[in-house]
């Protein structure tokens, strides 16, 4: 018997290919929250999860990094309500509807981080002791997901490379592993096969060393909603978003290039580098143009961008690379 894959990546035809279908899902979104085809932002308070005090750090105070703050960016920031009610996160469910409707009980507190390996400085922190020597920031990132849907966000979190520093990696430390938390009490897909768990991600070193790639707990100056991956989770804004492994517990120092979650279910579809560049289309889709998450009825695709705008900054540590074998 043939049993067709369906991949994590697949586009429904209800999320992609019709737009009609995609805009009555939108204005049935909508109208559910009372608001109005085309209005303006909501006050955050009433779409993203407000706690007086961040259980972890204090994410009010959080200081936007100028070096992210680009203004045209500023003025694309997707609506949170969309930002918080389409998402991937297969440990929820494999509709886009499900992550939110099935995160709302999960357990993000306590939290701990494992950080291990190839590294001189070895530990388990609980999440607040992970975050408290570092600065939390606020950057405007575009992001990019393989289904060919974009938005644009403000993260709040610390990069990575502070992170990786204080563990110090060993010379031999050339790849770094990302776990989700398993826990099939709590991630109801975890108890079937449809990908391998706990969800696994890695980024070369250089990648992860690199200023732009962020750790984060925050988005539009609030915690981060359980479905966009709370507490802790990894933002790579020049690859596609499945290399943004979210709710993690173990970052690991590691000598060889790891098999990710998505490249054992389908290597051909989503290989490890995943770096966006609009000329390489994934097998069953081109990649050359991208839907704005959120965007109206009548607007236009908007053209890819090499390296999903991060060009300048990413594109010499792969010159010695052949692109397609980046993606
Ligand atoms: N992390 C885990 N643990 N599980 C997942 O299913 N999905 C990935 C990524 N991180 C995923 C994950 C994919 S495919 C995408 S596109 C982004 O999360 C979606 O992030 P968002 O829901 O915040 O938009």
């Amino acid at each position: 018997m043939l049993i067709r894959r369906r991949s994590g990546h697949d586009i429904k035809s209800s999320e992609i290919t019709s737009e009609a279908v995609y805009q009555n899902r939108r204005h049935f979104l909508q109208t559910a929250s009372g608001i109005a085809l085309g209005s303006l932002l909501l006050p955050l308070g009433e779409v993203l999860a407000a706690p007086e005090k961040y259980a972890y750090a204090d994410i009010r105070g959080v200081k936007p990094n100028p070096k992210y703050q680009d203004k045209d960016l500023r003025k694309a920031i997707t609506r949170p309500e969309d930002f918080s009610a389409y998402n991937n996160f297969y440990e929820f469910g494999t509709d886009k509807e499900d992550p939110k409707q099935n995160s709302k009980s999960f357990k993000t507190k306590p939290w701990t981080v494992k950080v291990h390996g190839l590294v001189n400085k070895p530990a388990d922190y609980q999440l607040e002791d992970f975050l408290k020597p570092f600065d939390l920031e606020d950057r405007i990132y575009r992001f990019r997901c393989v289904e060919a849907w974009s938005m644009v966000v403000p993260w709040v979190g610390i990069p990575l490379h502070k992170i990786l520093a204080r563990a110090q990696p060993t010379s031999a430390a050339k790849y770094v592993l990302f776990k989700t938390l398993q826990d099939p009490t709590q991630f109801p897909m975890q108890k079937t096969s449809i990908l391998e768990w706990p969800y696994v991600e890695g980024l070369r070193l250089d990648e992860a060393m690199h200023d732009l790639s962020l750790l984060t707990v925050g988005a539009y100056g609030k915690v981060l909603p359980n479905q966009n991956g709370a507490p802790l989770r990894l933002i790579v804004p020049w690859k596609y978003g499945y290399k943004s492994i979210k709710s993690i517990v173990s970052i690991e120092l590691v000598s060889a290039q790891p098999k990710t979650s998505w490249e054992i279910r389908a290597p051909d579809e989503y290989p490890f580098y995943s770096n966006v560049i609009p000329e390489v289309p994934h097998p069953r889709w081109s990649q050359k143009t991208e839907r704005v998450l959120g965007s109206g009825f009548f607007s236009s695709k908007q053209k890819t961008l090499m390296f999903n705008g991060y060009a300048d900054a990413v594109a010499s540590i792969y010159s010695k690379f052949d692109n397609k074998k980046l993606y």
